[in-house]
């Protein structure tokens, strides 16, 4: 688990290629087993394959034109409104999730992602026809990577972790 774990990173810079049918199947079925609040799986995915609803969705998420050439976008959206007793709200939880599968699984195929919470949701709306109901939680780019993965920046392990007491 750990390899795709290390081969994510955010990509912004794609080949304008075609992914193979059974490569979004593989990809999307590691989403449909994410786990969800009551496993409610309010999530709702619309895959934006064709050039101009990739260029539209570029310009929904404040112009970032490397979208146009990903092979996917995917608008993550989710149609519940359900809050746990803790206070917290699940949709974005869950949606989130489910994307993190996505990308772990797409790196294991040797594809690259990047998650897009810059956007105008309801530019994205419009350009796939999303219901008002529906909530558009996340972008994700998809496709074949045109550049090199970085080196993870990440704080060290005892920075972020602690054991019986908050020692932050
Ligand atoms: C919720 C979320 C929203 C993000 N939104 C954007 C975005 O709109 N545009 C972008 O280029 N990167 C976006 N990113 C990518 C982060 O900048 C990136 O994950 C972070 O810098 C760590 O780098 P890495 O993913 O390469 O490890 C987003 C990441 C997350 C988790």
């Amino acid at each position: 688990m750990i390899e795709p774990i290390r081969k994510r990173y955010s990509c912004r810079c794609y080949e304008d290629r075609e992914i193979e049918g059974e490569k979004l199947d593989c990809i999307f079925e590691a989403a449909r087993l994410a786990p969800s609040a009551k496993n409610l799986q309010d999530w709702r995915f619309v895959v934006a394959t064709e050039k101009q609803k990739r260029q539209d969705l570029a310009v929904a998420a404040n112009n970032q034109r490397f979208l146009e050439n990903a092979g996917a976008v995917i608008a993550a959206c989710s149609k519940g409104d359900y809050v746990m007793r803790c206070g917290q709200p699940v949709a974005p939880i869950d949606v989130a999730i489910a994307l993190e599968h996505i990308t772990l699984q797409a790196a294991e195929l040797g594809l690259a992602t990047c998650w897009i919470g810059s956007f105008y949701p309801e530019k994205v709306r419009a350009a796939l026809a999303i219901p008002d109901n529906v909530a558009v939680i996340e972008l994700m780019a998809l496709g074949y990577p045109a550049d090199q993965p970085k080196e993870p920046n990440r704080l060290p392990l005892d920075g972020i972790f602690c054991y019986d007491k908050w020692r932050f």
